[in-house]
């Protein structure tokens, strides 16, 4: 089954029981949040550094690599 999130306003289609950072992969993203003006993606994949950090339907600091993404997630960018 398929789901669709949006990620900066940008439609992204995903596969149920992925994470957001898969579905950020899959579709070509590598980086989706600043720190001091460097690009930040995934560095860990296991939920213990704070590299893949997105807002999702308005909460903040949410890790992208440990939540399962849902259809209709709204995600937005941090920059920290
Ligand atoms: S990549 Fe390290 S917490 Fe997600």
């Amino acid at each position: 089954m398929t789901i669709g999130i949006t990620f900066d306003g940008d439609e992204i289609v995903g596969r149920d029981g992925q994470t957001i950072a898969g579905v950020l992969l899959a579709a070509g993203r590598r980086t989706w949040r600043t720190a001091d003006g460097a690009e930040r993606g995934v560095f860990c994949g296991i939920g213990i550094c704070q590299d893949c950090i997105v807002t999702v339907n308005g909460t903040e600091s949410v890790r992208a690599c440990q939540r399962t993404a849902c259809d209709g997630d709204v995600i937005e960018k941090e920059a920290r």
